[in-house]
């Protein structure tokens, strides 16, 4: 799904919502905690929606991300706002070392859960790697409990100039994996664009706290949102906090 631009012509207008995403790069640099000029790692973080706005705020920002199409847009983005930031076009599972930040970020349900656990463990263990020792990390992901609470077997959604469709169907939850399985459908114009199929694991947040210990990571709290709301069986996001050991 993500090696096309499938991502950009469904969600981008549902996402890019100036004030919302300043409220999160202010959520998670709180959470983060780390002084400017620090060095943050947006580890998955596509077209640089968040790598943008954290380096206009006086960060060193790294962005990695598998999709050509998205980090050529981030870096298009970045060069238009005139800030700097380094890109990486590589899959997670093989985060190079050399980046050794001090903090890294994964918004937005962004590479984990959609491979093996093996490879979402040994993706985390590359990210640490990457990062320096008492390092920072900000996982931001689906809520399963929202998810169940909030189940639909079929989504649709229209974009703002009505000119893009996305239908999602069938989505089915697999109690034998644990993973939602989508197949979604992309019209543009009232044309049948693009067919793309995804599963993705739903964590449970003590599966990823045990992934994460695994990887060389010591889980600091659970959040229900990146604003630093506890989590509660009611919130929409799993937010992750923990710190490279
Ligand atoms: C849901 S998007 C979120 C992007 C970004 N964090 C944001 O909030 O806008 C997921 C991103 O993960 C990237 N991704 C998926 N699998 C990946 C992998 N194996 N390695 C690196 N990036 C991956 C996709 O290309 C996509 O940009």
């Amino acid at each position: 799904m993500f090696l096309t631009d499938f991502y950009v012509q469904t969600y981008r207008d549902k996402v890019d919502d100036e004030l919302s995403v300043a409220r999160d790069v202010d959520g998670v640099l709180k959470l983060l905690g780390l002084p400017k000029g620090s060095h943050i790692l947006d580890w998955c973080g596509g077209y640089g929606r968040h790598a943008i706005p954290i380096a206009k705020r006086g960060y060193r920002v790294t962005l990695l991300d598998l999709s050509p199409i998205h980090t050529r847009l981030a870096g298009r983005e970045a060069r238009e706002a005139g800030v700097k930031i380094r890109i990486v076009t590589k899959d997670f599972r093989k985060t190079p070392p050399r980046i050794k930040a001090d903090g890294a970020i994964n918004m937005f349900t962004a590479g984990i859960g959609y491979l093996s656990e093996r490879d979402d463990l040994l993706a985390l263990k590359s990210l640490r790697r990457a990062l320096k020792p008492g390092a920072t990390f900000v996982l931001d992901t689906m809520s399963p409990h929202y998810i169940a609470r909030n189940y639909n077997p079929s989504g649709y959604t229209v974009s703002n100039d009505g000119s893009v469709r996305k239908v999602s169907f069938p989505r089915v939850y697999d109690f034998w994996t644990g993973r939602l399985i989508s197949t979604e459908t992309l019209y543009v114009g009232g044309r049948k664009e693009m067919v793309v199929t995804s599963s993705l694991r739903l964590y449970q947040p003590h599966e990823l706290k045990e992934l994460l210990e695994k990887a060389g990571f010591e889980v600091l709290s659970f959040l229900g949102s990146l604003a630093g709301e506890p989590m509660a069986i009611e919130s929409k996001r799993l937010v992750v906090l923990s710190l490279r050991r």
